[in-house]
């Protein structure tokens, strides 16, 4: 993120004067506004003073060590920037939260450390602007792409990267149109000389075998052209099925390697919707439609030569009424453009409210709002297909005279050309009049190909700009060049750490925390106290914003993310079984497991027996279309698919919350035998489950307020304490 820009020419100068030689200045950043107004300042940061600079003045100068508690507000459509000057909160600027927001939540915490001496280095961000610095527009999210400057050379080289291996399939139409042409340029020619050779002549009866010979040469030019268009068209199929997998496929790659942060902002309809529709409309355009065109644009141009050699009289009249014609497309593409943008919002809307609510659907039921949701749905599809049948609507009217207005000269060369027959000099015959109205149509017909170029080019650009917005993400949280692929054996130290999910709200705050390997350490605290994000940070699903976490002293960041959490088993509270049988759920993380370690993996889940009292055992198909299993038999599942590739490190979050008590011991018993000789991370909500963890981690709101085994703490007296006193009373009251 930039925090050093550079000022306008005026500011810079007045900083210059203001400013004494040997500041150093440590962040420049602009903000927005200025009372009520809109403005282009900046506030300035040396290591000594803070300046505020707008259109050349300095409107303030404050000693930096007078200052304190940098903070960082929203407030209604903007943000202020606060510190404390002799003890009264101060206003210093305001700026446009989204721009930023993050800049000056860094700024803050940097005058914080010069304010207290600690620091003569600028703090750095390594977070991605999320506006473009061209135009100021909000790049595609976690993307640094601006649609508006995007380079769109780009985005065609990358298609282009995409089509290999189907290339010379793409350009099979090209060579199609070719032949065509040269068939409808040679039929006309013939029949040209049928007409006036043999129709026309007298006693045409005689000349009959000639003339049976040239049907003949028509019907076989016909014949190969329409053989040329059936090949066309299974290469098309081919080519376009095989684009469209690899570019679901991608997509697919590219969803699952993207970060937990990223896959959170987006809902699983999008995606779906992304992967299934906008790939289908994408492809459409790559392998059918642009290779047509292509191929139209090129029988135009031999048409045109062909034409204006024969008569570039008669190609003026193709011409004249073009302009108009032209004009009136590129009115037509900007607001058909916009009502496709439109539409496709309206779809995708249907498109998640249907994923959401099928989701969902117990939850709709039990509160009985079936009529509800299909109410709203109904009216989904209503504004949908109301788009798009008046998008529809309005092509249809206006097409075919936009297709009018084009065809207009060939109305022209009918006229023009009767008349020079009917004037009897001889400069045209009934034959070639043909041969040029019949030359003039092949103009057309790409002619008017070439008007539906915008509907498809919208259509298009804009699919393909959903799907880039995917493939073009960076993933936050990436393997480094080289990533060690280590075993781990389990020692975890938690050095410093700091993280919030935005830069400006902090989860976790200085967190320290050693574990050695096979130990078992309890995180315990207030639901929001930020237990999962320390475990989600474990396992790297998100990057620590300050200090770092170790396991076996190599930094998680530098291990591969794969050799990370293959080494790493999980059991979380909701557990998620995909459709299929008992046994590929539990071999989900090791596929090529044994029957026996399957088995072996379930009775140490105490699973196995449940499991042998279904009717199909481990064949049980679960999932969506399956059995409905209890919580706490499909947590056991869940168990033994966490143990079965023997993970050195184990992360328990609240696996045993759903279920009742009777339950929960059979998985706490589970449990304990899982944990033996591993890492162990737990969460749990009754504390009494953690009893017997070697150490106990307490957190509250982000900070760590007690570190100790369960006995130590108790005789503390503190905040676990506390925490233990009010479980049991609670439990106490229930009874
Ligand atoms: N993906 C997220 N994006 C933004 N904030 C989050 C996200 N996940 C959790 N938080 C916030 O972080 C804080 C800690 O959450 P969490 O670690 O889930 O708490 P716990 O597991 O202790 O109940 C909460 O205030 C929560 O609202
Ligand atoms: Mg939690």
């Amino acid at each position: 993120m930039k925090l050093l820009y550079d000022l306008p020419k005026k500011d810079s100068e007045a900083f210059k004067a203001a400013s004494s030689g040997d500041e150093k200045i440590m962040y420049s950043v602009p903000y927005d506004f200025e009372g009520e107004k809109r403005v282009n300042g900046y506030i300035v940061v040396t290591n000594a003073f803070i300046y505020k600079i707008l259109d050349g003045d300095i409107l303030f100068k404050y000693d930096i060590s007078e200052l304190s508690d940098f903070s960082t507000e929203v407030l209604y459509g903007s943000c202020g920037f606060y510190a404390k000057k002799n003890g009264i909160s101060t206003l210093l600027c305001m700026f446009i939260s989204g721009r930023n927001l993050s800049r000056y939540s860094v700024v803050a915490a940097g005058c914080e450390l010069i304010a207290k001496k600690a620091s003569n280095e600028p703090l750095t961000s390594s977070e991605h602007e999320k506006f473009c610095p061209k135009c100021g527009r909000p790049f595609l999210i976690n993307t640094q792409i601006c649609p508006f400057c995007q380079d769109k050379k780009d985005i065609y080289k990358k298609l282009w990267g995409m089509t290999k291996g189907l290339r010379l399939m793409m350009l099979f139409p090209l060579f199609t149109a070719i032949v065509a042409m040269a068939v409808r340029f040679i039929v006309p020619a013939i029949q040209r000389v049928a007409i006036d050779n043999y129709i026309l002549k007298e006693g045409g009866s005689s000349h009959l075998t000639e003339f049976f010979l040239i049907v003949a040469a028509i019907v076989t030019f016909d014949l190969i052209n329409r053989a040329l268009n059936v090949v066309q068209g299974r290469l098309a199929a081919i080519a376009g099925n095989r684009f469209m997998r690899i570019l679901r496929s991608m997509l697919f790659e590219k969803a699952e390697s993207l970060s937990m942060a990223s896959i959170q902002q987006k809902s699983t309809g999008d995606l779906m919707s992304r992967i299934n529709n906008d790939v289908a409309v994408v492809q459409n355009f790559i392998t059918n439609l642009l290779p047509t065109y292509v191929a139209q644009l090129f029988s135009f141009i031999i048409a045109l030569i062909l034409l204006l050699a024969l008569s570039p009289m008669m190609c003026l009249f193709v011409f004249i009424p073009l302009p108009f014609a032209i004009f009136f497309i590129f009115k037509f593409w900007g607001t058909m453009r916009q009502r496709n943008v439109h539409a496709w919002i309206l779809a995708r809307r249907t498109h998640i409210y249907l994923q959401d609510n099928l989701n969902g659907i117990r939850v709709v039921k039990s509160f009985g709002k079936e009529d509800k949701a299909i109410n709203d749905f109904e009216n989904y599809t209503e504004a949908q297909s109301a788009k798009e049948e008046s998008n529809a609507k309005l092509f249809d009217t206006v097409f075919p005279f936009v297709g009018f207005a084009v065809r207009l000269g060939s109305y022209l060369i009918l006229l023009y050309g009767n008349i020079l027959l009917f004037g009897g000099d001889g400069r045209m015959h009934p034959g070639k009049l043909a041969q040029f109205t019949n030359y003039s149509n092949i103009i057309y017909e790409p002619l008017m190909q070439i008007t539906t170029i915008p509907r498809n080019i919208s259509a298009f650009t804009t699919s393909f700009s959903k799907i880039l917005e995917i493939l073009e993400e960076e993933p936050e949280v990436s393997d480094i060049a080289l990533p060690i692929d280590i075993r781990i054996e389990g020692d975890v130290s938690i050095k410093n750490v700091s993280f919030g999910y935005d830069s400006y709200n902090p989860v976790l705050k200085n967190v320290n925390l050693e574990v050695k390997k096979g130990e078992m350490v309890g995180i315990v605290g207030h639901s929001g106290c930020g237990k999962t994000t320390l475990i989600n940070l474990i396992m790297r699903l998100y990057d620590v914003t300050e200090g770092s976490i170790e396991i076996d002293d190599v930094n998680v960041r530098d291990i591969s993310q794969n050799a990370l959490r293959s080494q790493i088993g999980v059991v979380l509270q909701e557990t998620h079984l995909f459709s299929g049988s008992i046994r590929d759920n539990i071999r989900y993380s090791k596929p090529l497991a044994t029957n026996e370690e399957i088995v072996a993996a379930a009775r140490t889940a105490n699973a196995h027996d449940f499991i042998m009292k279904l009717p199909q055992g481990y064949n049980t198909i679960v999932g969506e279309k399956g059995l409905s299993l209890s919580g706490g038999e499909r947590q056991r599942i869940a168990i033994a698919r966490a143990v079965i590739h023997n993970p050195r490190i184990l992360i328990l979050d609240e696996a045993t919350a759903a279920l009742d008590t009777e339950t929960e011991k059979l998985i706490q018993d589970a449990l304990n035998r899982l944990s033996d000789g591993r890492t162990t991370f737990a969460i749990a909500h009754r504390l009494s489950t953690l009893r017997n963890a070697d150490k106990l981690l307490v957190l509250d709101r982000g900070k760590v307020v007690e570190f100790g085994t369960h006995a130590e703490l108790i005789e503390k007296k503190g905040y676990y304490y506390k925490l233990v006193m009010a479980q049991r009373l609670a439990e106490l009251a229930k009874q």
